[in-house]
Parts: C-alpha cells; sequence; structure tokens
C-alpha cells in the first residue's frame, strides 16, 4: 500500500497532525507499506496517479479549506482520483474558547461546517472512494497550539486509516 497525505499549514499546527498521522498510518502499514509527507506547496496535481491512498487536510479558513489547498484542489481534474482511496481532515478553532463577540461568530462560523468534509466532498467528486469520515483536530484560537491529546487522536486515526481494506 503507498499513501500520499498532503496538507497546508499556515502556523504549523496541521502539519504536525499531517506528520502524526503519517506516523500512524506507517505503524499500521508495517514493512509492506510506504508514506509520503507532503506541504501542498510541493504537491502536483499530476503526482496524484498511482497511489493507493491520498489524504488530504488543510486547516479551516472561513468554514473552508485554507487558500492554498482550495486552490489545488481546484486544479485535480476530473477523473483524476478513480481507483483511488482517500481520506480528508481539518484542523479547526475550538469554538468554546472564544470570548464576547467572538463566541457569537465562532457558534455562526460552526453552523457554517469545516474544511474536512469540503476536501472529502471534493476528492469523492474527482473519483476517489472515501475510505474514512472527516476527521477534525482542534487547536486553541487561531495560532494554537494544538489541543492536549490531538497528535494522539491523530496517529490512532492514521493507524485507522492503514486498517482500512
Ligand atoms: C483567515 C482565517 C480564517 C479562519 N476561519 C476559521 C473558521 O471558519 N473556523 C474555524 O474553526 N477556524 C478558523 N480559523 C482558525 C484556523 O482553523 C486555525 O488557524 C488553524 O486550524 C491553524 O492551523 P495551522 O497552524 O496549520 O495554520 C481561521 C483562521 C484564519 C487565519
Amino acid at each position: 500500500m503507498k499513501a500520499l497525505l498532503i496538507y497546508d499549514s499556515r502556523y504549523g499546527n496541521t502539519e504536525k497532525i499531517a506528520h502524526a498521522i503519517g506516523e500512524g498510518l506507517a505503524e499500521g502499514l508495517g514493512a509492506t507499506g510506504s508514506v509520503r509527507v507532503l506541504p501542498v506547496g510541493e504537491a502536483q496535481t499530476s503526482q496524484l496517479a498511482g497511489w493507493d491512498l491520498l489524504i488530504v487536510g488543510a486547516p479551516t479558513h472561513g468554514s473552508h479549506p485554507s487558500p492554498p489547498m482550495r486552490e489545488f484542489l481546484d486544479r485535480v481534474p476530473g477523473s483524476a482520483l478513480a481507483g483511488v482511496k482517500v481520506a480528508a481532515f481539518d484542523t479547526r478553532t475550538d469554538m468554546a474558547t472564544l470570548n464576547g463577540a467572538m463566541r457569537w461568530f465562532g457558534k455562526f462560523l460552526d453552523r457554517l461546517g469545516y474544511a474536512a468534509p469540503k476536501i472529502s466532498s471534493c476528492l469523492e467528486t474527482r473519483g476517489g472512494q472515501v475510505v474514512m469520515p472527516p476527521a477534525g483536530f482542534i487547536v486553541k484560537g487561531t495560532e494554537g497550539p494544538l489541543e492536549e491529546g490531538e497528535l494522539a487522536r491523530a496517529t490512532a486515526w492514521g493507524r485507522q486509516l492503514a486498517a482500512n481494506p
């Protein structure tokens, strides 16, 4: 099993989650598997064929994937992911930590949703077979750090992905 994970990250939290997922995946796949973790800036849409599993993750910006990831996904051609298993994750703010007017705004954003389900739908539209429900990992405020336990949860999510047939 060959797995490619592409992520975006502005402040470094999604990058940490991406590598933790990569570790879980590598652990779960064992010696017969290979895992590549790549920032979106280094990824090419022409590189997407030939992988068994593609995982895409981004920070949530305005309830959507961050702009660099949105631009990348927009460039993925129509059926580029046919026959590829796919999964998506995001990072997002813990709305409960917002205060005052921001708390109201957080409730509004919460209703508009997060990046991972949108990434997952996009990958599915391009022919990918979604093998895990989209996952969200929580950061404190905008710049982080990650909430306690999120790295371990990401590694466990990676292991679970590897266990998917
Ligand atoms: C421009 C901008 C818009 C954001 N919009 C949202 C949002 O709609 N919902 C949310 O949960 N978090 C939002 N955030 C918080 C980000 O999700 C958070 O900065 C990100 O998860 C941190 O990941 P990173 O360190 O990899 O950049 C926003 C952050 C920025 C900078």
